[in-house]
């Protein structure tokens, strides 16, 4: 087993699908291992998403970021940050394979629904962001 981040975005958080995205992914074989809503300071979701810092979507996404609550959690499960890329879909929704997260529930390429890790070591510095190793207890 292993853990990947994710985070439920402001669209889907604003538009209360937040509860049935989680339904999916338990739904899909993830196990939830610390989970909290909170809000973006506009300095923690660029420096959350500061490799993307050179693009020209990089000040839309920080601005989306923190247009409202967002809920990152710690998933569990074999493979998860593959699983969870999988299982969530391409970053534009129209691309995005049937009965994928961003397929189902997301509205736009920016307003996506979702983020996932991308790596194994993303994955450690992303959980390492939004979680103290006291919040994460119950992974150990
Ligand atoms: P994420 O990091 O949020 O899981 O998304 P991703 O890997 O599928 O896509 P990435 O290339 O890392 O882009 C990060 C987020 O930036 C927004 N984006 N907007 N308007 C655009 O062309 C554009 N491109 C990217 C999306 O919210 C994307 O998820
Ligand atoms: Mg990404």
């Amino acid at each position: 087993m292993s853990l990947t981040l994710a985070i439920l975005k402001p669209d889907a958080v604003g538009s209360s699908k937040a509860g049935k995205i989680l339904a999916h992914l338990e739904g899909a074989g993830f196990r939830v291992r610390a989970l909290k809503l909170l809000s973006l300071s506009k300095e923690q979701a660029g420096a959350f998403y500061a490799v993307h810092r050179e693009r020209g979507f990089y000040a839309e996404l920080v601005e989306f970021m923190t247009s409202g609550p967002v809920i990152p959690m710690v998933l569990e499960a074999d493979d998860a940050v593959a699983k969870l890329r999988g299982a969530i879909g391409a970053t534009d929704p129209a691309e995005a394979a049937p009965g994928t997260v961003r397929k189902l529930f997301a509205e736009s390429k920016g307003r996506n629904a979702i983020h996932a890790s991308d790596s194994d070591e993303n994955a450690k510095g992303e959980i390492a962001f939004f979680f103290s190793e006291y919040d994460r207890i119950a992974v150990r």
